[in-house]
Order: C-alpha cells, then structure tokens, then sequence
C-alpha cells in the first residue's frame, strides 16, 4: 500500500514513521509513505498556502490551487496514464466519524492520499470537487489533520496483510467482531494477593475460548453498550446477554 500524507508540517512526521510497526511496515515494503509539504506546490514569491476567508471573519483559510495541484500531481504519478480511484481523503472534524470498519475498508486500497486540513478550515471546493471522503476521529477539534492522519495510519497499516506478526494477529482485539477484548493477564498467577482467573490456568482451551467471549460480551455491555446492537452473537450469546440484563 502506498500513502501520501499532504500537510504543511511534514516535520511532525518522521518520528512516527521510523518507529514501531509502521517502521517495520516500510522496511518490509508492505507499506510506503511519502509526506509533501503542500508548501512546495504553492507558486508565488512567499509560498502563500491561506488566505483571509470570503465575507469576513476570523482565521485563515487553505488556499484551493497547492492542494489540487499537489494531489493531481500525485494521482498522475500513480495512474501513468490508467485511470484508477484513489481515496482523496480529507482529515477535518466534520468527516464520517473513524471506526475499525472504516479502517479495515481502507486497507483494502492499494493507494490513499491523506490531507491534513488546516485548523481554521479549507476551501469549500477542496471539499466538493477533490475530496473523495472527509474523516473525523472524534468529536473535538485538533489544531490541524496531523495528529487525524497519523491516528489513521496507525490503524490502516496494522490491518494490511503481513504487517502484523502471527502472535499480534488483529483477530482478537477490541472492535474486532465488534466486542472489546477481554480481561489478559501473565505470570505471575498470583501477585499481592490477586489471583489469575482459574480456568485461563486450566489448560482447557474450549472453557478458556468460552470464557473469553463472556467476558468480552461483560465488558461491551458494560462500558460501550451501544456497540452491543451491531456485535457478531450467536443465539447462546444473545440469550446470555438477556441473562445479564436481567441480573441488572
Ligand atoms: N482536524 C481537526 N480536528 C480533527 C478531528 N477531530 N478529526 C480529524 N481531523 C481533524
């Protein structure tokens, strides 16, 4: 997967990229990501990338024209002539709100562009004839879509195939199916005076699976209820989960 990261602060950046699973990612070339100052596609003497907003009123705006010209630049460095769709997305606190379904969808593109919007807003016709999908990672504002782009990195790079290791397999964590993970622990099996579950001791891998559903139905239903209506359950779980209720 290649991902091209739009901002005017590309020195928020390397820190990320050269560290951890996103690392690892690029140095086994299952992802590259390239930053572009959109700076350096705006043409006069000062490189102006704002400008004061149409009908007055406080803060700047991003300019239109370094934007569509860094992203047409980049899409027609990808296509060489072939037309394909390429998700042109635009990190701003009015998108669709980020979720693990969201970032599943998008590790399935071969290509994104990332466009780290400015805090005081952007052009109106970025938004409606550039764009392709506007994301939000949750109801508060951040001073730029830095901080937005990197949180979706994270999230996409670890669902592209190979970037995890068998052990940190994606399968049994929280949003995965739908349910928060449940209760981990290692040794030692008693610290304190707190014990380790005894059945995660038991060997019994069929009780171990059963009880780490429960648990993970528990916590779902405990912390996050609104997630419970769209998890995965079978016909046993749904009713364990009208037994729960009931306990209330
Ligand atoms: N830019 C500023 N705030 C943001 C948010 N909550 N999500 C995505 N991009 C943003």
């Amino acid at each position: 997967m290649k991902v091209y990261i739009l901002t005017l602060f590309p020195q928020m950046f390397p820190d990320l990229l050269g560290s951890g699973i996103l690392k690892r990612a690029s140095d086994r070339e299952l992802i590259e990501i390239t930053v572009r100052n959109i700076r350096d596609y705006a043409h006069d003497k000062h490189h102006t990338t704002d400008d004061y907003t149409y009908g007055g009123g406080a803060g700047m705006v991003l300019k239109p024209e370094p934007v569509f010209e860094a992203v047409e630049d980049i899409v027609s460095e990808i296509n060489n002539g072939i037309d394909i769709t390429i998700p042109v997305i635009l990190l701003t606190p009015q998108g669709r709100l980020f979720n693990q379904q969201i970032a599943t969808e998008l590790s399935g593109y071969n290509h994104l562009i990332l466009i780290c919007g400015h805090y005081e807003g952007v052009d109106e016709r970025i938004r409606e004839h550039l764009v392709t999908d506007e994301i939000s990672i949750g109801d508060y504002v951040l001073s730029g879509g830095e901080l937005a782009s990197m949180v979706l990195l994270d999230a996409v790079a670890r669902l592209v195939p190979g970037v995890l290791g068998s052990s940190e397999s994606a399968a049994d964590e929280s949003h995965t199916g739908g349910l928060l993970e449940y209760p981990q622990y290692t040794r030692p099996p008693e610290y304190r005076e707190w014990t380790v579950p005894e059945v995660l001791l038991s060997g019994n891998h069929a009780r171990i699976a059963q009880w780490r559903r429960e648990q993970s139905i528990i916590r779902t239903q405990e912390r996050r209820p609104e997630l419970m209506g769209k998890a995965d359950l079978s016909a046993r779980e749904k009713r364990f989960v009208e037994g729960l209720q009931k306990k209330k």
